[in-house]
């Protein structure tokens, strides 16, 4: 079959997360899938071909522009994927229930309950189904956070640093993973993590990376009580990235299934 809706390859960020959640997804014809933190339709595009017109895919986003977005994108085309606006976190009860739930690169929204939201997802899954998800997991950027905290050292920043390093902390871990999975249950849990090289060049390209700076970098500005201290820090960080490369994330995939009840 001809897929006419590949994941986008130009895609540098969520297409090798999705292609990671993929592997682990078993797909059939006919399948209802609930895609969380679905943005712009990766990969709720293709998994509504591959499911065919006799299953049905519901992307939901917290952002009305994001919904927006994918619905330009479809058109009139798959008219059994739908696009909703909806908080993740906070499923209606009367929600319907789902063969598979995936979320590609959602799991760093569940803050602060992160358990209890995997939870409020299971719920909504059919016996038998099957929840996979990704995220970046701990680990993510270390020589980045490590060459930021060391440039924070040589200037004394004792308050950044101790905000740097909780900000590392708070992150979750594939491990972390693992035990929400495990704890409500779930069963053939796998948890899995495959590297990611995030091609990085210094000065302004760095300081200005679409990827680094929609979140990350941001991330590190709030350790900064003064914004131009922070511009200062990242500059000096910016121009030496020498023991930041090569740069990686881990892509993180977890993975399990809802008991089946059994038939007696
Ligand atoms: C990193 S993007 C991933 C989008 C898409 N799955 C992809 O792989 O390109 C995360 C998405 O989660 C959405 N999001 C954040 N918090 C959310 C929430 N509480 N409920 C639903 N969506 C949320 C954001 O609006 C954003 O579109």
């Amino acid at each position: 079959m001809t897929v006419r809706w590949p994941l986008p390859k130009q895609d540098y960020w969520s297409t090798p997360f999705a292609e990671a959640l993929l592997q682990h997804l078993d797909l059939f014809s006919g399948a209802t899938i609930l895609d969380i933190a679905s943005g712009h339709g990766i990969p709720a595009f293709y998994l509504a071909e591959q499911v065919g017109q006799t299953g049905r895919v519901l992307g939901i986003d917290l952002s009305a522009a994001q919904v927006a977005r994918a619905r330009a994108i479809q058109g009139e085309q798959l008219p059994w994927l739908r696009f909703e606006c909806l908080d993740m976190r906070a499923l209606p009860p009367e929600f319907t229930m789902f063969d598979r739930i995936t979320g590609n690169l959602s799991v760093m929204f569940f803050r602060p309950y992160r358990f209890e939201v995997v939870q409020g997802l299971v719920e909504h899954l059919k016996p038998g189904g099957q929840l996979v998800l990704t995220f970046p997991s701990l680990g993510t950027f270390d020589s980045l956070w490590r060459r930021v905290d060391q440039e924070m050292a040589v200037r004394g920043l004792l308050t950044e640093r101790r905000r740097l390093e909780a900000y590392i902390a708070e992150r979750p871990s594939a491990e972390e993973g693992r035990g929400w999975l495990e704890r409500i249950g779930l069963e053939r849990v796998v948890i899995a993590e495959y590297p990611l090289e995030v091609v990085i060049s210094p000065g302004r390209e760095f300081l200005y990376h679409p990827l680094l700076r929609g979140g990350f970098l941001d991330d590190v500005d709030e350790c900064f009580e003064d914004p131009h201290l922070a511009d200062l820090v990242m500059a000096a960080v910016s121009e030496d990235l020498t023991s930041v490369q090569p740069l990686i994330a881990q892509r993180c995939v977890l993975s399990g299934w809802k008991t089946q009840p059994v038939k007696i």
